[in-house]
């Protein structure tokens, strides 16, 4: 079970004020020291947090593997074929949106067009590509059609539900997984995990890799970025010992 940590919410604090800090790539550094296995960045068409400096600084000095999340536009394919991350994860982008809502769209050829052209040209530059999708059957079909490597389980609904529902959300992302693994693909989850609700999405065997952010970074502001990350990484190898 890999760690990923996103490092947008760090830049979210310095666009607030139009200034040169937090810097999210020097948090990187912090991330990486307490554990993080790769980092992830959201290169948003409007620039709301991180900017094209950071991710060109992270290609630079990043010691672990970046996971570039992008919506499957001709521009952001552009950019992220010269940046070259080891991943790239095709997001859904709404510009109203707080933050990613729900998984991309994947029922309408209209809709799948696009993705499978960006997909063929992060591959043919040898990048690694993953989809962001809601935990159902479809979608996981249509991307295993689609050739790409991984899927990234949308977790918000586990996470904006309690009791009995979120019991349902649970297993619907676990079948999902075991479905995904089933097909040929990689499994990651990620969005709204938090220290509280983790351990039972990083129980889950067929997952390899979580994304978090905004839980991490929160509880950044209190205890430092290192540690934050060091105790999030302690709940994912207590749930899976290698
Ligand atoms: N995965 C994807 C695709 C996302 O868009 C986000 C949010 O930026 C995350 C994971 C991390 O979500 P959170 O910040 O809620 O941990």
């Amino acid at each position: 079970m890999r760690l990923y940590v996103n490092i947008d919410h760090i830049a979210t604090v310095r666009q607030a004020r139009m200034t040169d800090e937090p810097d999210p790539v020097r948090a990187a550094v912090l991330a990486e020291l307490g554990g993080a296995d790769g980092l992830t960045v959201h290169l948003r068409e409007d620039r709301r947090h991180i900017q094209d400096r950071d991710v060109d600084l992270l290609m630079e000095t990043a010691r672990t593997p970046i996971n570039l999340e992008v919506a499957a536009s001709e521009d952001m394919i552009t950019l992220a074929c010269a940046w070259r991350p080891a991943q790239v994860t095709l997001v859904p982008e709404k510009r109203e949106e707080v933050t990613t809502e729900g998984g991309l769209a994947l029922g309408a050829e209209s809709q799948r067009g696009p993705l499978a052209e960006a997909i063929h040209r992060l591959q043919d530059v040898g990048i690694r590509t993953s989809l962001f999708i809601d935990p159902d059957e479809a979608a996981i079909h249509v991307s295993a059609d689609l050739g790409v490597e991984a899927v990234e389980l949308h977790t918000g609904e586990f996470a904006n539900t309690a009791g009995a529902a979120r019991v349902a959300q649970l297993a619907r992302l676990a079948d999902a997984a075991a479905l995904a693994r089933s097909c040929g693909l990689a499994a990651h989850a990620g969005h709204g995990l938090t220290y509280q609700n983790v351990a039972p999405v990083a129980a889950i065997p067929e997952l390899e890799e979580l994304n978090i952010g905004h839980s991490i970074i929160s509880r950044a502001v209190f205890v430092g970025l290192e540690r934050a990350v060091s105790e999030m990484a302690h709940i994912l190898r207590r749930e899976r010992p290698s």
